[in-house]
Order: C-alpha cells, then sequence, then structure tokens
C-alpha cells in the first residue's frame, strides 16, 4: 500500500505500515523533505486517526493498525506532505484558552490574535463595555474567547462568509456559548447599521494583506482568499469599518483591530482622519512588530 504512492526515499522501499511504530516512520520519511516539524505532525495525524493521546503511540508501537486506519493515515500524511495546513487535517486548531473546528472555509486562528483578545478582555472589563462586536469573525475565536471570560457582556460577531458562521456557530455550540454569542451575515458593520444598533466596543481581525502579497504566499494557497485580501494596499476592509465606525460607535467607545506590521502608520492616519477628537495608538507584539491599533472615543 506504502509503496504505491511513496515518492520518497527511492532508494530505500519503504516498510509496509503494519504498526504504530512502522506508520510513523514511514510518515516521518515522507514528511521531512517537505516541513520543519515531521515528526510532531506525523504523531499528531496518527494520534487524530486513532482517537488517541500521543502517550499511546509510545506505549503501544507494536500494535497493528486496521486496514482503514493505515489508508486513512497515508491519505492524510500525503495531504500534508503537499502542503495542507495541519489545522485543517486535524480539524480544530487551540486558540488563546479554547480549542475550536476549523475548515478551509475560515482562516486558521494565529497566535497574534491572542494578544488581541487579551486588551480586549482587559479594556471591556475595565471601562465596562456592555456590547462588544467581532467584525470577520471566521471561525469566531475573538467572540467566543472574550465570552467566556466576558459573562456579563453582549456579544455579537459578523461575516460576510456564511460558510464561516456554520463553523463559528459549530464552535459555539461545541464551547457551550450558545446564549453568549449572537451571530450576523453581512459586509462588516452594515447588518448593525441596518438594525439602528449601537455598540461599546468593537473588535476585528480583517484581511489587511495586499492583493500583491497574496501571490506569493503560501497561506493564499490553502486558505480562503476572503480571509486574507486586504485589497490593493492591504487596508480596503479596515478603511471601511473605519468609515461605517462612527455609525455604530456609542460615545466613549473604542475600536481593536489587529494590522499587519507594516500598516501602524498607515492606519493611525486613516482612524485619526475618520475620528480627530480619538486617542489612537500602535500597539506592538512580542516582537515589537506593529500589530494593534485601538482607537478611544473621548466621552461625549
Ligand atoms: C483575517 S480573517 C479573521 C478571522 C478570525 N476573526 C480570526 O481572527 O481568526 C478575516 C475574516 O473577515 C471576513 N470578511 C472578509 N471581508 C468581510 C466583509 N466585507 N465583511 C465581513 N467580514 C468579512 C472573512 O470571511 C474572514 O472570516
Amino acid at each position: 500500500l506504502v509503496q504505491s504512492i511513496s515518492p520518497y526515499n527511492d532508494d530505500k522501499p519503504p516498510e509496509p505500515i503494519t504498526t504504530i511504530g512502522s506508520a510513523l516512520d514511514w510518515a516521518r520519511s515522507a514528511l521531512q523533505e517537505q516541513i520543519d516539524n515531521a515528526w510532531l505532525d506525523a504523531r499528531l495525524l496518527l494520534c487524530h486517526v486513532l482517537e488517541v493521546r500521543q502517550e499511546y503511540l509510545i506505549l503501544y508501537s507494536e500494535k497493528t493498525l486496521t486496514i482503514q486506519q493505515a489508508a486513512d493515515y497515508q491519505s492524510l500524511v500525503m495531504r500534508r506532505a503537499t502542503g495542507s495546513p495541519l489545522a485543517y487535517l486535524l480539524g480544530s486548531q487551540p486558540f488563546y484558552d479554547i480549542e475550536v473546528f476549523v475548515s478551509p472555509d475560515v482562516l486558521i486562528p494565529r497566535p497574534e490574535t491572542e494578544l488581541l483578545v487579551e486588551q480586549a478582555i482587559n479594556f471591556a472589563q475595565n471601562r465596562s463595555h456592555q456590547f462588544i462586536v467581532d467584525v470577520g469573525a471566521g471561525s469566531g475565536i475573538i467572540a467566543l474567547a472574550m465570552a467566556k471570560h466576558l459573562p456579563q457582556h453582549h456579544i455579537t460577531g459578523i461575516d460576510l462568509s456564511q460558510d464561516a458562521l456554520d463553523i463559528a456557530k459549530r464552535n459555539t455550540v461545541h464551547l457551550n456559548l450558545v446564549n453568549r454569542v449572537r451571530w450576523l451575515q453581512g459586509n462588516l458593520l452594515d447588518p448593525l447599521i441596518k438594525q439602528g444598533e449601537q455598540v461599546d466596543l468593537i473588535v476585528a481581525n480583517l484581511p489587511y494583506i495586499t492583493t500583491e502579497e497574496m501571490q506569493d504566499l503560501e497561506v493564499s494557497k490553502h486558505e480562503p482568499h476572503m480571509a486574507l485580501d486586504g485589497g490593493n494596499d492591504g487596508l480596503d476592509l479596515i478603511r471601511q469599518l473605519l468609515k461605517n465606525a462612527p455609525l455604530v460607535l456609542k460615545p466613549n467607545g473604542a475600536i481593536l483591530m489587529e494590522i499587519g506590521a507594516a500598516q501602524g502608520d498607515g492606519v493611525r492616519n486613516i482612524a485619526q482622519h475618520y475620528f480627530p477628537t480619538a486617542q489612537v495608538h500602535v500597539n506592538q507584539d512580542l516582537a515589537a512588530l506593529d500589530r494593534i491599533v485601538s482607537v478611544i472615543l473621548p466621552p461625549r
């Protein structure tokens, strides 16, 4: 079975997959040329197929796989070898202190976004901001992590993609937060504007990669373009959000947005244009790169 599909190690025919140990050896050699964490990915994918924890693989390395398990594992490893992101193959991804389902319909949660969530939670707690919207919610990570930590707050998530919202809703059920987050489909803040609703805090991780950068990026081959492409200067969506935000923000409200490392000055200028009296700050991440813009309105 293995020999018929493996293009690797032509000089040394691989051992057929019969046991957990031989499956891992085969996967490691199939992956090591293509990806950095071949050994770890080989183990995580096998845990996924067998529905076991990593310790099991060590304790039962001589255990025989069924033909179905071996075939499923080979298929996942080959997809990983040709660039499919691990999170899509596993179907889930840890983020902040939750774990969410992901599919190719949503962006895979990034560690940088944990900083946005941390700052947004602190911000909402300190200022008693009650009504919060997460714009460009994707898998729902920001809204859901905030809902978990802010039990008294009213949280709405908006996305243009219904497929993404379906994943977000699945995550809401899985995390037991069904009564805590409301999901709306639409363009940026339009669903709130149409309903005449106002909020205290807008949190957003919108697409911010330039269309040109998209051409060369590996992620753009696998993750949804709608989640990544921010137009010519990467700021199309952020600009549109800031333009419409005055219609939705309450007095004393605020906006927290994730941005690209080279976009601090650009986003600060746009924010200052639409909110001339607001305090606008660009905050850096742990790598000292511009990452979050906060726009804080003065009390009216
Ligand atoms: C960078 S992803 C972020 C997803 C998620 N919030 C996260 O942090 O992982 C951006 C999201 O914005 C959504 N999006 C793109 N254009 C939009 C628009 N015009 N209105 C609402 N959502 C939009 C995409 O579908 C995608 O889910």
